[in-house]
């Protein structure tokens, strides 16, 4: 189909034109330790990064110099750093600087390029220290009510008044919870995020944040107000799992005068607790707010009085809380959503449709008669012309309620609960119309980066889908789904989708901060009882170790330091992951991982859930070779040597076990399903002698089952990666493209969304799945996307240079596709791969961001055949290293657009 130029190309080709043209230069993308404006970092030395922007060829930085100066009232100004002769512009250490506790400071950078010429300096960032081992200076306290298990109570509201006899030249509130808490100052909230201050691992720390508050602490009186929910700590989880009892809050406030004296405001028994309008919340639960019950000056000094009943507040023994500053940026509200549909579905029941699965909540802006109650309830599907969907949700009650003070012109929406849905049914009022509610999408507040698009509407929507289901699921940690009485950090789904997860959106500091939790969930009893926990935060006994599930410790890091290059993910992570490879050795002496418990290759169609047939005993053996893999690869980077030699060790032992245990002299691997195929030769299982016979078995399953798929959560992000090593791109395509059961495009093709739980969550003969398992948002599936950003339009980081300092261009058309494109922002600047075939001609355009190169590889007889802007290729001063091979010319390319074509043949 030859349309009008798509909108991916027309910009490729917007994007090459400027090509050797200067373009805007400058200094962008300033991170400090990988974060937009962080406000608690706890490192000694924070790492900075920043992109030199240039639109010419050959761009390359050759010289950096970074100012820093400290913002606290009083403070000295900071000396000049000298400027630094290197091509370095990320997770740079700014020489001598020592940052100081709670300091804020502005920084800046200024680049000089590739012809020494001076850029100028860049705008400048803030970022703010957390408290560095300093103590915590707060008591914790609470309302001295335990939650019982399944409960949903009241949230609690604290407030303290306290005087400043000067205006602040600066002030910042600190906030721990064990719980989620909502702080405010002055009667106004503090901040945009939600569900602060997020969620650890309880057993062994809370995080803690911080806000400048400067613009709204005064002279005089003030109010500190907190509200506290239960959140995932004493609210009780899937199933029956709640952390600790009574939810406790610590906060302080810290003042500094222009002299640069400081003065501390902390939680203590001064304070005073109540209840207010949130009479009931539970993430599973919902939330319900009686408008009656409000009091809009509950924290504001110059309210003449509360009708509250505030009471002392229970100040708590809990000074053995480790406290450690959030990395991970928040979860906020990123996207309103209006309505596509509103019916009147039976008198005084109105049916909103989103047109989007999403997750969140909805806002309702209705006048409602007093004492009146509106019901909100969320469903992902509609069972049914006319009513919702919610047997999927299983325990979770998932109802949002509001009660009318009747006053007009009020929107409510809750905060200490979300839903997954599309969806909206609202009881209650007699009238109601499009425009009084809208949807709320509310994720972590994570930049998106990636793009992809192609000339299949379908791929392009399952993409989209992707994306959604990623959005619905990072919140606040990777989760399973978003909908039912579960939503937890499980490891299996997180691992095989952190590739996908990498390319949309920038993951680092979100991944790094999990990894913690996983990392604090480690068990070994020295009895064959090790592992990290199957989901993360661990909520107890939902396992360790499962075969794909816990290995997301080892994977996950190393995915994220391939996308991000940030090194200390690796240093961080690599003692538990050498721990964690030198138990399974020690468990399984012969090479053989005899995991006790899994669930295999979870979902795999026509099973139930972890009955598929690929034994446990290979899937736990091929993840095991992975993970050590692995480690040595970080134990090289990392310059561990007798690691690395261990680890190189182990991993022959495991490889040869596998081979005896499991490969047959014809190629067959045991239970000949395509994932114990997938999982050999994607982890390179497979002795170079039998690869030609493993690979044709492989071929033979996918041709037994008519190009569908036979692989559930662990198989399925290995097939079209594989099919594509074994030389059979082709049969790629032809699964990918696949529009019938199972296959990617079943859901698409009946209305998904977003990526369901199962490939039959819903079938037109069949109706819903099983309702105790079938969600319709659970990203595992979308990791096909990675192949999408890496092979379809090539875009793929390089690990010789991680971090995409390089990274290849290796497009791989096929299928029915005559145009496939994707874009990653990273941290240099915009990388591109766009490609279309138009009347025998396969045109590519390139992007290299400055300072970085690519790999590049193009379908071509030879590099003879490939021009660049009507020159030969070979004339081209920004590509070397010119090679042919097997049907593909490929050479090496510095910063720049060019726009490459080359005769093709196989014109789909
Ligand atoms: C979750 C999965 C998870 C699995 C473990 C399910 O309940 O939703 O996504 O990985 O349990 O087997």
């Amino acid at each position: 189909m030859k349309a009008r130029a798509p909108n991916a190309w027309a910009l490729a080709l917007v994007a090459a034109a400027a090509a050797g043209s200067a373009g805007a230069q400058g200094v962008s993308r300033l991170r400090c330790e990988g974060l937009v404006e962080p406000a608690v970092l706890d490192c000694a030395a924070p790492r900075f990064s920043w992109a030199m922007d240039s639109g010419a060829r050959g761009a390359r930085q050759r010289a950096y110099q970074l100012s820093i100066a400290d913002l606290t009232p009083g403070a000295a100004p900071l000396a000049e750093i000298a400027r630094v002769d290197s091509d370095d512009s990320q997770w740079v250490v700014a020489p001598g600087f020592k940052p100081k506790p709670g300091a804020s400071y502005s920084w800046r950078v200024r680049v000089w390029d590739e012809r020494g010429r001076d850029l100028g300096w860049s705008a400048p960032a803030a970022f703010a220290m957390g408290l560095m081992g300093r103590p915590w200076p707060a008591k914790w306290m609470g309302d001295g009510a335990e939650v019982p298990l399944n409960a949903a109570p009241p949230a609690r509201y604290f407030r303290a008044r306290f005087y400043a006899g000067a205006p602040p030249a600066r002030a910042r509130l600190y906030v721990s919870a064990l719980g989620i808490v909502e702080p405010w100052l002055n009667g106004q909230r503090v901040g945009r995020d939600y569900f602060s201050p997020g969620w650890p691992d309880y057993r062994r720390r809370a995080y803690y944040v911080a806000y400048d508050v400067t613009g709204l602490a005064r002279r005089g009186a003030n109010v500190i107000g907190l509200v506290l929910g239960d959140g995932w700590y004493s609210g009780t989880l899937m199933q029956n799992r709640q952390a600790g009892k009574e939810p406790l809050v610590s906060a302080f406030l810290e003042m500094t005068d222009a002299s640069g004296a400081v003065s501390v405001f902390a939680t203590d028994s001064r304070w005073q607790c109540a209840t207010g309008p949130i009479t009931a919340q539970g993430i599973y639960f919902g939330e319900s707010f009686d408008a009656r019950l409000d009091d809009p000056g509950w924290c504001d000094p110059s309210a003449k009085g509360s009708a509250w009943a505030w009471k002392p507040v229970h100040v708590a023994d809990s000074g053995r809380i480790a406290l450690t500053a959030r990395i991970s940026p928040p979860v906020r509200a990123c996207e309103e959503i209006r309505p596509v549909g509103c019916r009147e579905v039976r008198p005084g029941v109105f049916l909103y449709d989103m047109g989007q699965n999403i997750v969140g909540w909805a806002r309702l802006s209705a006048r409602v008669p007093a004492g009146r109650e509106v019901v909100m309830r969320f469903g992902e599907m509609l069972d049914g012309p006319d009513r919702i969907y919610t047997a999927n949700l299983r325990g979770a009650n998932a109802t949002a309620r509001y009660t009318g003070n009747g006053s007009s012109g009020q929107a409510w929406e809750p905060r200490f609960t979300y839903f997954g849905f599309r969806y909206v049914e609202v009881s209650g009022l007699a009238r109601l119309g499009p425009d009084n509610l809208t949807g709320v999408v509310v994720q972590a507040d994570l930049e998106r980066i990636g793009r992809f698009e192609c000339s299949n509407p379908l791929l392009n929507q399952l993409y989209a889908n992707t994306l959604w289901s990623q959005r619905g699921n990072f919140l606040e940690i990777p989760t399973d789904c978003p909908q039912r009485d579960e939503r937890l950090g499980w490891t299996g789904d997180a691992q095989v989708f952190s590739d996908t997860a990498n390319y949309n959106y920038a993951c680092g500091p979100f991944y790094r901060q999990w990894l913690a939790s996983l990392r604090d969930g480690y068990v070994d009893d020295q009895r064959g009882q090790a592992g990290f926990p199957d989901v993360a935060p661990d909520t107890g006994g939902l396992g360790y170790g499962s075969a794909g599930w816990g290995d997301a410790a080892v994977i996950v890091p190393y995915v994220t330091w391939l996308h991000t290059g940030d090194r200390r993910l690796l240093e961080e992570n690599f003692p538990a992951i050498q721990r964690w490879v030198e138990a399974m050795a020690r468990d399984n002496p012969d090479g053989i991982r005899r995991s006790r418990r899994s669930y295999g290759d979870w979902l795999a169609p026509g099973f139930s859930p972890d009955k598929a047939p690929t034994p446990y005993v290979l899937i736990a053996t091929a993840y095991f070779a992975r993970d050590v893999d692995i480690a040595r690869r970080v134990a090289g980077e990392l310059r561990r040597e007798s690691a690395r030699v261990r680890d190189e060790a182990l991993l022959r032992k495991v490889r040869a076990a596998f081979r005896r245990e499991f490969i047959a002299e014809d190629g067959r691997v045991a239970s000949d399903q395509q994932t114990a195929y997938l999982l050999a030769i994607g982890f390179d299982l497979v002795p170079q002698a039998l690869s030609a016979k493993v690979e044709a078995q492989l071929a033979r399953t996918f041709a037994q089952k008519r190009y569908h798929l036979a692989t559930g959560f662990l198989g399925t992000p290995l097939v079209m990666p594989v099919l594509g090593r074994i030389g059979r791109e082709d049969l790629a395509y032809r699964v990918l493209e696949q529009e019938s059961y199972p296959g990617w495009l079943f859901s698409v093709r009946n209305g998904a969304t977003t990526i369901w739980e199962r490939w039959d969550g819903w079938t037109p003969a069949a109706g819903f799945n099983t309702p105790s398992m079938n969600s319709f948002n659970h990203y595992a599936y979308g990791s096909v996307v990675g192949w999408f950003y890496g092979t379809i339009a090539g875009l793929r980081p390089d690990p010789e240079a991680p971090g995409w300092r390089g990274f290849r261009v290796e497009p791989s058309p096929g299928g029915g596709l005559s145009r496939a494109g994707a874009s990653v922002e990273t941290p240099y600047g915009t990388a591109s791969s766009n490609w279309r075939i138009s009347r025998g001609v396969f045109e590519l355009a390139v992007a290299v961001p400055p300072g970085t190169s690519a790999r590049v590889s193009i379908p071509a007889a030879s590099t003879d055949q490939v021009k660049e802007g009507g020159a030969p290729l070979a004339s081209l001063a920004q590509a070397s290293g010119l090679a042919d091979a097997s049907g593909r010319a490929t050479f090496r390319l510095e910063s720049g657009s060019f726009v490459f074509r080359s005769p093709y043949r196989a014109e789909p």
